[in-house]
């Protein structure tokens, strides 16, 4: 099963990172005794969490309902404001206090496959932070629409139009004010992307001559 969550992982420098990942769980991990059971991180080629799981080993699963932060931090506007945080307890690292739960891990083993790795880690500590959030699927929508924004420059802008249109339908039906807000967060940030891409290649055809007034 993969879940999503935050991970964080520290620099050698200390500087913190937090990022959305998708870890993978076997079918015989024990959801109810989860610490000395291990998962797969497979992040990609470049990443800073890549880079800092291979020169620090540890880091935290922060379990999170909070979609606007996960799309804030996997879209890394300029202008976000980096989550409170505070030290890890057992290993080298810092748990995400917005987070409901916080596992920290151990780096096992560490293999190149392709552009995406394999991380093999072990949960060592777990911290229980408030209770988290049952199904809302206005959430899921928040972050289908995230992994969609991720896309954009690699898929055409209209199939992701369509399918943010469609997503679109289970926020109106079941969003919050918080869902809503993390909507219109990322709406946004598509749209201003989408934008900008277009300029871009509208400007760069008008060089080539190929879109003469
Ligand atoms: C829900 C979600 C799950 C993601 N899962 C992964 C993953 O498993 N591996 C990965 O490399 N990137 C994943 N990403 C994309 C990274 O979060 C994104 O590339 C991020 O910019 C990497 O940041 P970093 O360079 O700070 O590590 C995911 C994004 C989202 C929104």
């Amino acid at each position: 099963m993969i879940v999503e969550c935050l991970v964080t992982t520290l620099a050698e420098s200390g500087e913190l990172n937090v990022a959305p990942m998708g870890p993978r769980f076997g079918d015989d991990f024990d959801w109810q005794a989860p610490i000395g059971g291990t998962f797969h991180l497979c992040p990609f080629e470049p990443s800073r969490t890549l880079d800092n799981l291979r020169m620090v080993r540890t880091g935290v699963l922060n379990f999170t309902d909070n979609v606007l932060l996960l799309a804030q931090m996997a879209l890394k506007a300029d202008h976000v404001q980096w989550p409170v945080s505070r030290a890890a307890e057992k290993i080298v690292g810092r748990c995400l206090m917005e987070a409901g739960r916080c596992w920290e891990f151990e780096v096992v083993s560490l293999t190149a496959n392709g552009p995406r790795w394999q991380c093999n880690c072990q949960v060592v500590h777990t911290v229980e932070q408030r209770p988290l959030m049952v199904f809302n699927r206005a959430m899921h929508a928040v972050i289908e629409a995230t992994i969609l924004a991720t896309r954009i420059g690699i898929l055409p802008s209209e199939q992701i139009r369509d399918q943010i249109a469609a997503l679109a339908r289970l926020v109106e039906k079941t969003a919050g004010p918080e869902q809503q807000a993390a909507w219109d967060w990322v709406c946004h940030w598509v749209e201003r992307r989408l934008s900008s891409e277009h300029n871009r290649s509208t400007s760069a055809s008008s060089i080539h001559g190929e879109a003469q007034p």
